[in-house]
């Protein structure tokens, strides 16, 4: 089966799943691209450097929006989901992408509206995010740092990591994989995060693995 995966910065949840390709973590599949939206993001020399190596691709959203007059963000997603439909992909898994897509995205994603005008309607590609919090915990950005934080003043005892699928609303989709992570009082921040990453890496490569071996995805409906 193919994935493309598509990331923002250091890679290291991309590297779990180049490092489980074929494996029985994740038995005949393979990264067919890795997409940024970063240029300078590490996860694309993570790729180029595999065995063998993983085509790359990026396109940031301003020099997109500079080069590119009078188009807006919702065209830049679907020029991103252009690039990433084109290999035909079984799975797209968001591992540390730092983008809000809107609709057009998972409109073409999940087969609602065709790529090409007049192009027959697409079997829909599932679109798995990793985020590190709780199901409705800490949506959005920076959900570590929020998470140690409301640890710190006592707001929680403990939080975790899930991988969900893709929905409009930004990491609310049905949960996959839902890990529950200890905090333990008084450590740093770094050994914090590093707890949550280690976990991260294990579950993006189950979610993965799940996703795949399920039937065709139905057409869905539930992220409307
Ligand atoms: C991970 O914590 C991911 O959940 C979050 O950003 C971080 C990216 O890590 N969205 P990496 O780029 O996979 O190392």
């Amino acid at each position: 089966r193919k994935v493309v995966v598509l990331i923002s910065g250091s890679g290291s949840n991309l590297q779990a799943l180049i490092d489980a390709q074929n494996t029985p973590a994740l038995p005949n599949t393979r990264i067919a691209l890795v997409f940024s939206n970063r240029k300078a993001a590490y996860g694309l020399t993570r790729a180029t450097q595999a065995n063998p190596p993983i085509p790359t691709s990026y396109l940031a959203l301003q020099p997109y929006l500079k080069a590119n007059l009078g188009k807006t963000r919702a065209d830049y997603d679907v020029e991103v989901a252009r690039v990433v439909l084109r290999e035909n992909p079984d799975l797209i898994i968001l591992a540390g992408w730092m983008h809000i897509f809107g609709e057009g995205f998972l409109d073409l994603a999940y087969g609602l509206k065709p790529l090409e005008e007049g192009e027959e309607p697409r079997t829909p590609v599932s679109v798995i995010n990793l985020h590190p919090a709780l199901p409705g915990a800490f949506d959005g950005a920076n959900a570590i740092e929020r998470a140690f934080e409301a640890f710190q003043k006592g707001e929680i005892t403990q939080t975790g990591v899930m991988v969900h699928r893709v929905v409009k609303d930004v990491d609310r989709g049905e949960p996959l994989i839902v890990k529950e992570v200890p905090i333990t009082k008084g450590e740093p921040i770094e050994a914090f995060e590093e707890k949550l990453h280690k976990v991260e890496h294990e579950i993006i490569v189950q979610a993965a693995a799940r996703v795949l071996e399920e039937a065709k995805p139905q057409r869905v409906r539930a992220y409307l």
